[in-house]
């Protein structure tokens, strides 16, 4: 028994020492750092502040930082930029594709894109680039019409009515578009609306359930979140998802098997090249897991950022009546009749309309920050070499919001902000809502389709206003870019062409 304590004691001073070792080439960086307390770093400043605040602490930093800042938790060392250029050479380089884990465990999705280690990533993203390409997004073109008329109509017994959250409106209409273009569910069968509505409350489970997960980086190791309820629902909502996704999966198995062997259409088969098909039709290419998980990312990444992007432009907009006006006028040029098909062109052509966009997902970056880790040395400016594994905290919304860069007005909200001229102005990462670089978001086309898609819907037959205050919105940033409150609009039927 004698042995045991020295035996601890030498264990430890090990690992001291071999922390201590690891960790001298990262102290040594010479980048400005706040105050730090030993061994748990800056852990104590975030500790105990609310998500609102966290956000408003990274902006003080933020503003306050020449080039980038360092901060320690535990023995993790994270660095934040707050320039466009190291922005831009930070998401530009191979060295710094890999995500963190820490940052990025979203339990049962780590092998789809957005979490996956940068080797499966590499072989992943190849093939998903093709995935959507722009013939297959303008295939796409009539689900997000039948979507958008859909769920504007379902929005007609709020005329005339007392303020409504219109975001789950949206969040539905979002919804249904990615099941339709993932899953090849049709949007007007009746039998899927069941499917629909249950589907939409296991993805926002899930989704809450990562994000409550996120927001406790360190102090929140996964296995005490597993003891947790929240856990157990979260995982009950994910076997949902995923019984329900691998039925799909062997019904297309076999319509495709069919149309293989007999060259023959399915009746029922969708005229548009679903992801979920893309996949399958690769045999041996990815496992059913895999395919599993990559579905599962697609939909969580791009129906919550889309419907989130969407119900803050609603409000900007229902806010702003001089740039609903102009939207509006701008519609009736692109489609005087009203009735006119959806085209990439037509579509292309609302150039105003992309602009509050645009201005919408600056001043509201649904992704506020990303992280990316060193997966090898990786020079960050002469002379400076940032070691493997350090984290990199990309504050977009700090970027966005920088007075250095968007000039005194960058808190307020205007869309000239994306005319040509002043973009030519400007570094090409001073906005970056979809990231940089080639791990940036994969549906940055997808969605700016099926945002216009929606908006241009909704402004023909609606006018929106508000009476939330613009200077009295306040955001907090749980996994995305949330409003705290409610999106409250009232709506009005327009008369075609109304002044
Ligand atoms: C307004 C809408 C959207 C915004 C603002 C947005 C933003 C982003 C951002 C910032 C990233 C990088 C995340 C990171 O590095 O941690 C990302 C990645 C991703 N997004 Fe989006 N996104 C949007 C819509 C969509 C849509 C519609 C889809 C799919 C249909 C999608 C699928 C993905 C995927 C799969 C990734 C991971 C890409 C990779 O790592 O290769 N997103 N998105």
């Amino acid at each position: 028994m004698g042995f045991v304590l020295p035996l601890i004691g030498f264990i430890v001073l090990f690992l001291i020492i071999y922390a201590l070792i690891d960790a001298y080439p990262k102290i040594k960086l010479n980048i400005p750092s706040p105050p730090s307390i030993p061994i748990i770093g800056h852990l104590h400043k975030v500790i105990g502040l609310d998500t609102e605040q966290q956000l408003k602490l990274a902006q003080q930093y933020s503003n306050n930082t020449e080039r980038m800042m360092k901060f320690w938790f535990f023995n993790v060392l994270a660095i934040a930029p707050s320039t466009p250029e190291l922005f831009q050479k930070i998401l530009s380089s191979e060295e710094c594709m890999e995500k963190p884990y820490i940052a990025y465990r979203l339990l049962t999705l780590n092998n789809g894109l957005l979490a996956s280690r940068f080797h499966r990533w590499q072989r992943d993203r190849k093939f998903f680039n093709n995935s959507f390409k722009m013939s297959t997004l303008q295939s796409f073109l009539p689900i997000f019409n039948e979507a958008a008329d859909r769920i504007v109509d379902d929005m007609r017994d709020n005329v005339n009515c007392e303020a409504f959250n219109i975001s789950p409106y949206i969040f539905k209409c979002t919804m249904k578009m990615i099941c339709s273009t993932s899953l090849g569910m049709r949007i007007n069968k009746v039998e899927n609306e069941e499917a629909f509505d249950k589907i939409y409350h296991a993805v926002n489970y899930v989704i809450e359930s990562i994000a409550s997960l996120q927001n406790k980086p360190v102090v929140y190791p996964e296995t005490i979140y597993l003891l947790t309820p929240r856990a157990w629902k979260h995982i009950a909502s994910a076997w949902f998802l995923r019984n329900f996704h691998f039925k799909i999966m062997s019904e297309r198995r076999k319509v495709l098997d069919n149309q293989d062997n007999n060259n023959i259409r399915d009746e029922d088969s969708p005229y548009y090249d679903i992801f979920i098909d893309q996949l399958l039709k690769n045999k041996g290419l990815f496992t059913d897991r895999e395919i599993w998980e990559h579905i599962l990312t697609i939909l969580a990444a791009g129906y919550e950022t889309s419907a989130t992007c969407l119900s803050h432009c609603m409000l900007f907009i229902a806010m702003f009546q001089d740039v609903q006006q102009k939207m509006f006028d701008e519609i009736n040029e692109v489609f005087p009749n009203g009735d006119e098909e959806i085209t990439l062109d037509r579509l292309g052509k609302l150039q105003y309309m992309e602009r509050v966009i645009k201005e919408t997902l600056r001043l509201a970056p649904v992704g506020p920050v990303i992280f990316r880790e060193t997966r090898k040395e990786f020079e960050i400016e002469p002379g400076l070499v940032i070691p493997k594994g350090v984290v990199f905290i990309l504050h977009i919304y700090c970027l966005h919001r920088s007075k250095k860069y968007w000039g005194e007005r960058a808190e307020e909200f205007d869309p000239d902000n994306f005319l040509p001229e002043r973009v030519a102005q400007r570094h090409p990462a001073t906005f970056i809502p979809f990231s940089f670089g080639k791990r940036n978001c994969i549906g940055t086309r997808y969605a700016m389709l099926s945002m216009k898609t929606i908006l241009l819907k909704f402004l023909q037959r609606y006018k929106v206003t508000t009476n939330l205050k613009y200077n009295e919105l306040r955001f907090k940033s749980t996994l995305t870019l949330q409003l705290i409150g409610k999106h409250l609009v009232q709506i009005t039927e327009r008369k075609r062409h109304e002044e």
